[in-house]
């Protein structure tokens, strides 16, 4: 998708197809009776009708007319976007590019960007606008032998009054590129299947990573892994027969001695969950358990796109989780590279076992932050369900900035605790831990586990269970928690 700024009278432009908004009680906006005027009053007598309605997302689709250079008119309901602000402003964009993406056009023009909206400036609209026309438009066809669309729409251009085309406006555009196409890669190595996405092709991604884009490129396989001592990782890939991969993909836009922000995405290509094996019911899903790890790519293709002035390291550890004669058993002891014992009483809970060595890894970059995303319980999703990631955190102003940063892209996400009282709950009487926590608070145990290999770090956790991918939908991974996790570098990098 190519996304285009124009400060020219968008009524004049050439396109397959002119989005104009309607606020509520029907009243036309700007650009809308511009293109009432050009088409003969068609709009607002729409409008009379009853055809058109200012209802928020609501849309109505009208053929061109010969005095207007738009091969058609789509008119998008704002509602009261200008008094009640984003929500029902992401509402109308979201349905304007649904429809945008279901017509057979190449290229589109969309004005939505002009209205006031309550609390967005015009490049807070621009980047919501940009987000949900890429994300409408995505198709996942690599595993299909026929493609579903072979001319999608291409190019969209975004009309702004020419005081607002302004240098701010520009760098929005340009962000929400980057954003997007690092949306873009997570979405399709998170929805590539188990067999064909495993540790090692994924490594293989980021080598590529390494020659478009000019990352620094590592990948530990376990030999190295055993060196280092990640015995708690290694005790999970033991039962695979996919070898694990410990992929390090570094961006350095900062002097050397600019401490990094490190981001750990799990990286389990396959969850049966092991000897504790799943349910067979929906067990298909588990092929997202990689979505931490793929949302790593994203940031950071995006990153290295926007040549952000910061230095940064991904880490993906990456390993399936199945049941096998070499696996992991209910009870079982592990050393991690922590030094600390680990008991395993639930070989489902492999999540925290592959990240807890990676993080410990992670302290020889010194991060000025570390931030790990993971589909790491069940219970995250039960806790705040689809819309909100879990974000806990052992530095308040660390949590607020990625809080901001979910707030003003749109991908939300909510604190919970990490207080003393839940640690007990993982408390062994033969390991110095226990790799679950109980009934109650499964997400927050979980928390708690990996915050007590991040002591020495101002870290933070992110549970994207609920947010990594919607079911059963044809293009199932939402390439969330990217735009968070880039606006979160963004921000960083210009303050
Ligand atoms: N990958 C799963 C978490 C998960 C489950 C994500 C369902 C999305 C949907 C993780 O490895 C896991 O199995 N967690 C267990 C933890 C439990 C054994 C303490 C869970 O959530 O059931
Ligand atoms: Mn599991
Ligand atoms: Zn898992």
């Amino acid at each position: 998708m190519k996304i285009n700024l124009t400060s020219a009278n968008p009524i004049n432009l050439k396109t397959d197809c002119l989005v104009v908004g309607i606020l509520d009680g029907g009243k036309l906006t700007a650009s809308a009776k511009k293109a009432n005027k050009t088409m003969g009053g068609i709009i607002q007598r729409l409008v009379d009708d009853g055809d058109i309605k200012g209802t928020s997302g609501s849309i109505l689709m009208i053929p061109g007319h010969p005095n207007s250079p738009a091969r058609r008119v789509l008119t998008v309901g704002l509602g009261k976007a200008h008094e009640s602000g984003v929500a029902e402003y992401k509402q109308a964009v979201d349905s304007a590019a649904t429809a945008l993406a279901r017509l057979p056009i190449r290229n589109a023009t969309v004005t939505l960007a002009e209205t006031a909206v309550a609390d967005r400036n015009v490049s807070e609209r621009l980047r919501l606008l940009a987000y949900a026309v890429c994300d409408a438009t995505y198709q996942f066809d690599q595993t299909k032998s026929t493609k579903e669309r072979k001319r999608p729409l291409a190019r969209v251009t975004f009309s702004v009054s020419s005081r607002a085309a302004s240098v701010r406006a520009r760098r929005a555009i340009r962000e929400s590129q980057a954003i997007s196409n690092g949306v873009k890669l997570s979405r399709d190595l998170s929805n590539l299947p188990g067999n064909i996405c495993t540790p090692s092709y994924l490594a293989a991604q980021a080598r590529k990573l390494q020659r478009s884009h000019g990352l620094k490129v590592t990948v530990l396989d376990e030999k190295r892994m055993e060196q280092l001592k990640m015995g708690s990782l290694l005790s999970v890939s033991r039962g695979s027969r996919q070898p694990a991969k410990f992929i390090i993909m570094e961006h350095r836009g900062a002097a050397q001695n600019q401490r990094p922000v490190v981001l750990v995405g799990k990286g389990l290509t396959f969850d049966a969950g092991g000897i504790s094996l799943k349910p067979a019911g929906g067990m298909q899903e588990m092929k997202y358990d990689m979505c931490g790890g793929a949302s790593v790519f994203g940031a950071l293709s995006a990153v290295a796109e926007l040549g952000l002035p910061l230095n940064v390291v991904g880490i993906v550890p990456s390993s399936e989780n199945l049941p096998d004669g070499a696996a992991n058993k209910p009870g079982d002891i592990v050393t991690s590279m922590s030094g600390k014992t680990i008991e395993i009483l639930n070989t489902d809970a492999e999540g925290r076992l592959i990240l807890c060595d990676a993080l410990t890894y992670a302290e020889r970059y010194k991060p000025d932050a570390i931030v790990d995303i993971a589909t790491l319980t069940g219970a995250c999703v039960i806790a705040l369900g689809h819309p909100a990631s879990g974000v806990f955190s052992n530095d308040d102003t660390l949590a607020d900035q990625l809080l901001e940063a979910g707030e003003q892209t749109r991908d939300r996400a909510w604190r919970l605790p990490l207080w003393d009282e839940y640690h007990e709950q993982l408390k062994s009487g033969f390991a110095d831990i226990a790799n679950v926590g109980g009934r109650g608070a499964g997400a927050v145990t979980a928390a708690c586990f990996l915050s007590r290999f991040t002591e020495k770090m101002k870290w933070a956790h992110m549970d994207i269970a609920g947010t990594a991918w919607k079911t059963n939908t044809k293009t199932g991974s939402t390439g969330r928690p990217v735009p968070l996790l880039t606006q979160f570098l963004i921000n960083r990098s210009t303050n």
